[in-house]
């Protein structure tokens, strides 16, 4: 989620406190790493591999100018192997601007977009570590330590701008996503990766407004587009805002079912009452040739804040139907909380499945403050403490076994401790989701809240 761009006009009048470089958002003054890691509990021998998390932590921020989606990339890893807590390791993501600032020689590799800024998901594809963001600046490859390699959209010679969440389908090992460029307003792509990294298929789809897509879904047969009023602003750009994003009234707001091997005229559209999502959880094709997803949707959002998204936007978690017949997505409410970040068993990618998790935050309040697990099929939802100073980010599922059952695994995932002011990261049994952890590894350094991990098993890497 990263734009800089070039000031123009005067220099605005002082906003009020920023809330993005406080409190859980506050970026560490350095990269760090430790090998002096303790452990409570027991951690598991099978999770043999690095948990990766990135987020923004800003070099040198000028607080009337900083929004949250901007911050130069950071990314905090800790390698695990055979029960043990071997390192944990934060670094910069190689942006020219942070190379500079940290004197060192910038990463080699093609730039596109307006900005070079990678600070937003961080996962393996074709045997490698990556770092991607939305809005068209290309990925970032990382070492298995988190080093900085080049930039480069996989393996592909074009400058072909890519998106913090690609979905990979688990039946081919292609990736599947949806990528705009923030300088063309009128078009977004689908973009598909094979699983060696090659950019195997492009389609173009037309749009208005340059709306800014964060996520998308998969299912078997199609991908699903959010096409929703947060779009491309020449006011905010004007008006020096360092993000050009914004509430549009003007726009649709619709959700369209891209056939996966279609073009943009195969595509149908459904409009849908003006909301905001930034993730889908997962979704699936029903038999009657309808589609399900789950996501969790904001009132409104990017209208009122020039810092970052609103605190108080009613998020909740929604199943939405787009009806084989078409019409309007049917939405239904789920659960009713404040919450982001859902993720599940990424191997029912596409599929119908039980469990959905996400991220419970306090209306209008900085940081998580539980886990909540969404049984889907009894609609029951659980809830997962830390305890009071506790602040828990986006967790991900890890299976224990590649044939094992859909909740039977650990929710891996960073917790911020707002009383000690360090890290810790939770190991916790699916199956046993009110439980206390598996395993907590004490991280001795400072963590902000950030965007989202990934675990990155030694298998997944050449
Ligand atoms: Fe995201």
């Amino acid at each position: 989620m990263s734009l800089t761009l070039p000031w123009i006009g005067s220099r605005p009048a002082e906003p009020a406190t920023p809330t993005f470089l406080d409190d859980v958002f506050a970026p560490v003054a350095s990269e760090t790493e430790s090998t002096a890691l303790r452990v409570s509990g027991s951690l598991p021998e099978a999770l043999n591999g690095l948990y990766a998390r990135i987020g923004p932590n800003p070099i040198k921020p000028q607080p009337s100018r900083y929004h949250w989606f901007i911050g130069d990339g950071m990314v905090h890893g800790l390698r695990l192997k055979a029960g043990r807590a071997e390192w944990y390791r934060s670094r910069y993501v190689g942006s020219n601007s942070a190379h500079k600032a940290l004197g060192r020689p910038i990463l080699p590799g093609p730039r596109a977009g307006m900005s070079d800024v990678v600070n937003t998901n961080v996962y393996a594809h074709a045997g490698r570590v990556w770092a991607s963001v939305e809005a068209g600046a290309l990925p970032v490859q990382l070492d298995a330590r988190l080093e900085g390699i080049r930039h480069g959209t996989f393996d592909s010679p074009k400058k072909q701008p890519f998106t913090a969440h690609p979905h990979r389908d688990p039946r081919t090992g292609e990736l599947h996503a949806i990528c705009y460029d923030a300088l063309k307003r009128h078009k977004v792509q689908y973009v598909r990766v094979s699983k060696e990294g090659e950019v195997s298929r492009v389609v173009d789809i037309p749009v208005q407004h340059g709306p800014m897509i964060h996520d998308c879904a998969i299912t078997r047969s199609r991908v699903v587009v959010l096409d929703l009023p947060v779009t491309f602003s020449f006011k905010r750009l004007f008006t020096r805002s360092p993000f050009p994003y914004a509430w549009n009234d003007r726009h649709q707001a619709r959700v369209g079912l891209l056939p996966r091997d279609g073009e943009a005229k195969d595509m149908r559209w459904f409009d849908v009452d003006p909301c905001f999502v930034f993730h889908p959880c997962n979704a699936f094709d029903l038999p009657d040739g309808g589609v399900v997803m789950d996501v969790v949707a904001h009132r409104r959002m990017f209208d009122r804040s020039r810092q970052g998204p609103e605190l108080d936007t009613g998020a909740r978690f929604e199943r939405w139907t787009m009806p084989a017949g078409g019409g309007r997505v049917v939405r239904e409410l789920l659960h009713d909380v404040p919450q982001e970040f859902p993720r599940f068993d990424e191997r029912l990618a596409g599929e119908p499945y039980r469990y959905a998790y996400a991220v419970g935050f306090k209306p209008g309040l900085p940081g998580g403050q539980a886990l909540y697990r969404h049984d889907l099929q009894t609609r029951q939802t659980s809830r997962h403490d830390f305890g009071a100073d506790a602040v828990p980010g986006e967790f991900v599922f890890v299976p224990r076994q590649a044939q094992g059952a859909e909740d039977d695994g650990w929710l891996v995932g960073l917790v911020h401790n707002r009383q000690t002011g360090t890290a810790e990261l939770h190991v916790i049994n699916a199956d046993d989701f009110t439980g206390p952890p598996q395993a907590v590894v004490h991280i001795p350094a400072r963590v902000p809240a950030g965007f989202h991990g990934n675990w990155i098993a030694d298998a997944d890497l050449r």
